[in-house]
């Protein structure tokens, strides 16, 4: 079996640690995995998001996700305590979501630690809200997770090449499964009229003595921008930029100045932070995730590919949850299919 992965951010590599740390078994020796992407580590979404670990922008609580979020949240807590998790960039962070009236519970209550509604005394530290919960959570910081990913693959054979790919027929000839995670630029392969930007900007502030999550919301703003605070390792991520439809990649002045002055005013010690970076990305955003197979045909020779894209801003949350699912979808293939062994072309 053959497989190449389009796509060298969180859910490219996650996928590839998957396929073959739980498809190998029953694969034969010559399976090959090949990941191919035209930006690599530290120059992708997933390296510029914060990496907090939270379903946003909105809960949508669909049962698919909610179980992929979980599995995600449990592997990283297995790895919390061991030698690794320095090197992965994972911690743990607690803190806060603020509300302006009383909202149901998120379908993640259970999966966190220590979920709880905010006290009189704690709603009292942030003027403007009524309503709130704090718990405990996870930072999975893309800049060290990636490379932390790709040492892993390098050392297990797998591949890395550096190219644009034009379309799924390209790979055809050298493998029998194409695995498309190539995020907000899906549409550059196959037409989806349901995948959408979400565009953030962010600021990375020096303020070492923040060291909770305050996520502000406003569930009946129609524009969702309502500012967060989320510690990092090293720098703190000012942000709350969403919006939808907007493909421009550049930072904004506009929005520079309302994430600094939202954050400073839910927080105003940050007005004492050294601004260290803007940064613009865009939120691969859907109505859900698109993790599915798909049969082509290429000439004579029939080929699938799996697709899993449409992260939104929560790649980080169920990368995990999704690349599991891959595995268990190339599993399905394997037995469906007689097994072709031979070596690919190269390309
Ligand atoms: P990407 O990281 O964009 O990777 C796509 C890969 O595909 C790249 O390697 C690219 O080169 C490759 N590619 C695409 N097309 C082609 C092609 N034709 N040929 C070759 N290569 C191709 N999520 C969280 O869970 N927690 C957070 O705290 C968080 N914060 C965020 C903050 C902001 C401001 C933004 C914008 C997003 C945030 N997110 C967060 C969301 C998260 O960043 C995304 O969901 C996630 O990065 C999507 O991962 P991906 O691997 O699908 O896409
Ligand atoms: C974001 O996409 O901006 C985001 C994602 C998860 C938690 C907080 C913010």
């Amino acid at each position: 079996m053959r497989v190449a992965v389009i796509g060298a951010g969180v859910i490219g590599l996650s996928s590839a640690q998957c396929i073959i740390n739980y498809t190998r078994p029953i694969a034969t020796p010559l399976t090959t995995v090949v990941v191919y992407a035209d930006t690599f580590t530290p120059d992708t979404t997933s390296d510029g998001a914060a990496g907090f670990w939270q379903p946003y922008v909105v809960d949508q609580g669909k049962p698919e996700e909610v179980k992929w979020n979980k599995e995600t949240f449990d592997y990283l807590l297995s790895y919390l305590h061991s030698p690794d998790a320095s090197e992965m960039g994972l911690f743990l962070q607690s803190g806060y979501n603020l509300f302006k009236e009383p909202v149901p519970d998120p379908s993640w209550k259970d999966i966190v630690l220590g979920f709880r509604h905010l006290t009189a005394k704690e709603l009292k530290l942030f003027p403007g809200f009524s309503y709130g919960w704090f718990n405990t959570s996870l930072m999975l910081e893309g800049k060290s997770y990636l490379p932390w990913l790709m040492a892993k693959l390098k050392e297990q054979g797998v591949q890395f090449v550096k190219k644009k790919i034009t379309s799924f027929q390209e790979l055809a000839p050298a493998f029998d499964v194409i695995v498309n995670c190539t995020g907000i630029r899906a549409q550059e392969l196959q037409p989806d009229p349901e995948l959408k930007p979400g565009r953030g900007q962010i600021l990375k502030v020096h303020a070492p003595w923040m060291k909770h999550f305050i996520l502000s919301h406003d569930i009946k703003a129609e524009i969702y921008s309502t500012p967060y605070i989320l510690p990092g390792s090293k720098l703190v991520t000012m942000g709350g930029i969403f919006q939808l439809g907007n493909w421009n990649e550049e930072n904004n002045p506009e929005d520079h100045k309302k994430v600094w002055e939202g954050g400073c005013k839910l927080v105003p010690s940050l007005k004492n932070a050294r601004i260290v970076e803007d940064w613009t990305g865009l939120r691969p955003v859907r109505s859900r995730v698109r993790l599915e197979r798909q049969t082509f045909n290429s000439g004579p020779k029939k080929f699938e590919v799996i697709h899993n894209y449409g992260h939104g801003g929560y790649g980080l949350t169920i990368h995990w949850g999704c690349a599991m699912e891959v595995s268990n979808i190339l599993n399905k293939i394997q037995q469906e299919t007689k097994p072709s062994w031979k070596m690919p072309s190269r390309l």
